[in-house]
């Protein structure tokens, strides 16, 4: 469901990254979100970027998201940095893959970089309910630190550590390290680049007892091309080939149907889709390595079916 949003304030919080709150256009309520949610922004350069939102999600009068200029990046983040106070823009229902979960599991919440951004909201609502946590928060030097005034004002419960690349080598972040000192059985909710959060996931391999649970923003290198399979559209009785180098969603385009998609990077799960038959070659960061093994669902912007074989899907 899209909703129609204005730009209330705009606000640099770090180098490089600018915090925007979005107010709604009119009369119109936001849709409620709990934390650890994003939307879907469709930026003024016409793509379509997924932002947490950073926010309390007991306010229902703004979003806040938090935008990182990526001078390497397709667009998105300059067009998002260009606009101004007042522009108005579209967004989409806020949507959660990463649940902070309301126990009494201890919690550690671990950040890279923009990663930062969910895990704030999770701060919020774990501070609210007086739950003690840690907040792990890597960054490249100080001046990218999003949020300083939230974190310096801490609160009870919140056990704050920021490492700095610039900071003397025994202060660094080391993955290695904190697993070790993570406490037995605690929940981890992490976010970041995808080299900080394979590294943690690689020192976190030994801790069985640790429940690590990741938000990827935006994925790794794509996997290579892949060679021809079938796709066989259960609903249409529609069988077409997906050419190597082409995905399921380019070849479905090209047969004029335009499946749900967001991200288009095997990231947000916009375009998952029930798989009837047929062996899945999953290239996507979404579904869990259980969901994979299942092999009845796909996301069909990135995965493919194995060379040769056809892939019946419920569409
Ligand atoms: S569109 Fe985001 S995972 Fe496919």
């Amino acid at each position: 469901m899209m909703q129609i949003v204005r730009i209330g304030a705009m606000t640099a919080i770090a180098e490089g990254i600018v915090a925007f709150e979005l107010v709604p256009e009119g009369d119109t309520a936001l849709l409620p979100f709990t934390a650890g949610a994003h939307i879907d922004v469709y930026t003024p350069s016409g793509h379509v970027r997924q932002y947490s939102l950073v926010n309390d999600e007991s306010e229902r009068h703004r979003y806040i998201v938090a935008v990182q200029w990526d001078a390497a990046g397709r667009g998105g983040s300059a067009s998002m940095h260009n606009l101004g106070v007042g522009a108005v823009l579209h967004v989409g229902q806020p949507r959660n893959t990463f649940e902070l979960v309301r126990d009494d599991v201890p919690t550690v919440l671990l950040a890279g970089g923009i990663g930062i951004t969910p895990l704030i909201a999770m701060a919020h609502v774990l501070l609210r309910r007086g739950r003690p946590f840690e907040l792990h928060y890597a960054v490249r030097a100080d001046n990218r630190v999003a949020f300083r005034d939230f974190l310096d004002r801490g609160g009870d419960g919140m056990a704050c550590a920021i490492y700095r690349d610039d900071d003397p080598p025994e202060w660094r972040f080391d993955a290695g390290s904190l697993a070790a000192r993570i406490k037995d059985g605690a929940r981890v909710y992490m976010c970041g680049p995808s080299g900080f959060m394979d590294a943690v996931s690689r020192a976190c391999a030994s801790r069985p007892d640790i429940d690590l649970r990741l938000e990827r923003f935006a994925a790794p290198e794509p996997a290579g091309p892949g060679p021809e399979f079938t796709v066989s559209l259960a609903r249409r009785g529609l069988s077409v080939p997906v050419p190597a180098g082409a995905t399921i969603l380019e070849t479905l385009r090209g047969e004029g149907i335009e499946p749900d998609v967001s991200c288009e990077q095997g990231v947000c799960g916009t375009c998952l889709t029930t798989v009837l038959e047929g062996q899945i070659d999953h290239r996507d960061y979404f579904l869990s390595a259980h969901d994979h093994k299942a092999g009845d669902r796909m996301l069909i912007c990135v995965s493919r079916g194995k060379p040769g074989t056809t892939l019946v899907l419920d569409l």
